[in-house]
């Protein structure tokens, strides 16, 4: 970064009373019982404040349990829902390039924005479409008893994959099976409608786990598959063979759980999202091709930090029963500080695209190899370089009085302990920070 920079302390925000009010509030936020500690962050000819406190609690704000679809390095819905209630209005476009299980547009949509989202896995977009149209408890009901005809019709398997008994029963694994078979041919055939897309996400989530809520035997939690000779040595080692589960009765029971917390503003603020939404295959870098520019009033989004989650092999499964070839999806999986610095500086450069005049971008990361990388410095080299204004660094933080010191090393050793996030902005005008 050989350019010179602004000082936040010599040049007045592009519009200084609602930034101003944002400064003000997080400064004076204590809602969970902390006061903020305010810190400088100093990079080069740039000063940033830091606002480091409890910002939002997954206890005391209880997310709708229409989010609960487990997914690996998500994070909590309480996190967007702290910017979409101050940086946008009811009717804005929210949008999240990377958003994974999309908790960003599921959080815009129950917040009555229009939710807009991408991420380059195909399992995405499956996982998030289906919840703006949730069946009723009786269509899932309904839909399953047809589908679990076809299961009666099929004795056994023809011929059952040795790695796959391995996780499941051969009566659980032949169920599963013709219901996978079921939503393929669904979708080939142009016939899968919003009751199959709603069962297929639900199966996609109930497929490995701990408990009898899952279709296999222990394993590893949902969001994370193991493969079959990991497996194999979990079953020696609990000496555990993989019982009968009722695929069919765990959905109905998972659906009634997922919808159980909605109510009819929510069905509505559901329904009037599903118009204007828009869910994307691609990349982060490639988003302005797939959307309007100069529309997005909020982006709420968190990427691969790093090489830290195999998010390829942690899906093997889900990509199985959807029919996704895991090894084509082209995941950002850096190991080099430097090429994921240039990765996310081509993201802001398409989300500038995408921005309205003072539009915001809050971007969350983590800290990453035990606290030696410090992604948010990363971060607002990036949106620097794409011509974003830095506005302020915020770091919520849980367990603040136990890491007095959060802004050095932390005990926050998996980068998922903490969330930092950089939040930018759009300049109203077309002047480069650079010029000022
Ligand atoms: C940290 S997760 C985001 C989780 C999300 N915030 C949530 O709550 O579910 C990062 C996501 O980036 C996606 N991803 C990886 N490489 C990508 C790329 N080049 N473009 C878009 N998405 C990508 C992964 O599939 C993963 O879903």
């Amino acid at each position: 970064m050989n350019q010179t920079l602004f000082n936040l302390n010599t040049i007045p925000p592009l519009t200084v009373s609602d930034e101003a009010a944002l400064h003000a509030e997080l400064a004076a936020f204590a809602e969970f019982g902390e006061e903020t500690v305010i810190d400088a962050w100093h990079g080069e000819d740039l000063e940033l404040p830091v606002y480091i406190n409890e910002f939002w609690t997954a206890k005391q704000r209880q997310a709708n349990p229409l989010h609960e679809i487990s997914y690996r390095a998500c994070f909590k819905p309480q996190l967007p829902r702290f910017f979409i209630d101050r940086l946008s209005a009811p009717g804005d476009i929210v949008l999240d390039p990377f958003m994974g299980r999309g908790t960003t547009p599921i959080e815009a949509a129950l917040a009555q924005r229009i939710p807009w989202g991408g991420d380059v896995s195909p399992l995405a977009k499956r996982l998030v479409e289906p919840r703006l149209t949730p069946p009723s408890n009786d269509e899932v009901e309904t839909r399953l008893k047809e589908i679990k005809k076809l299961c009666a019709a099929k004795s056994v398997l023809d011929a059952a994959d040795p790695d796959l008994l391995v996780f499941y029963n051969a009566n659980t694994l032949r169920d599963l099976v013709v219901l996978r078979e079921y939503l393929i041919q669904r979708e080939s055939d142009g016939q899968l409608d919003s009751i199959d897309a709603w069962i297929r996400l639900v199966a996609t989530n109930r497929l490995t786990g701990h408990s009898t809520g899952f279709f296999s035997v222990y394993t590893l939690p949902p969001n994370q598959a193991v493969t079959a000779d990991r497996q194999r040595k979990i079953n020696a080692k609990r000496e555990q063979t993989p019982p009968f589960r009722d695929v069919f009765g765990i959905i109905e029971k998972k659906s009634k759980q997922l919808m159980k917390g909605l109510r009819d503003e929510d069905f509505s603020a559901l329904e009037r999202a599903r118009g204007e939404a828009q869910f994307h295959t691609t990349s982060a870098d490639q988003a302005a091709a797939h959307f309007a520019a100069e529309s997005v009033s909020l982006v709420v989004t968190s990427p691969p930090f790093l090489d830290v989650v195999q998010y390829a092999q942690d899906n093997w499964l889900r990509c199985w029963f959807n029919g996704i070839d895991a090894s084509a999806v082209p995941m950002w999986n850096c190991r080099r500080v430097e090429d994921w610095t240039a990765s996310m500086t081509a993201v802001m450069e398409q989300l500038k695209q995408l921005l309205k005049p003072n539009g915001w971008v809050a971007f969350e990361v983590g800290e990453v190899r035990n606290g030696r990388i410090k992604l948010e410095n990363h971060v607002v080299r990036a949106g620097v370089e794409a011509g974003l204004e830095p506005v302020l660094i915020l770091i919520n933080q849980q367990d603040f009085t136990k890491t007095a010191n959060c802004w050095g090393v932390s005990n926050n050793t998996s980068g998922t302990n903490t969330n930092r996030i950089v939040l930018f902005r759009k300049c109203a005008s077309n002047r480069q920070l650079t010029e000022r």
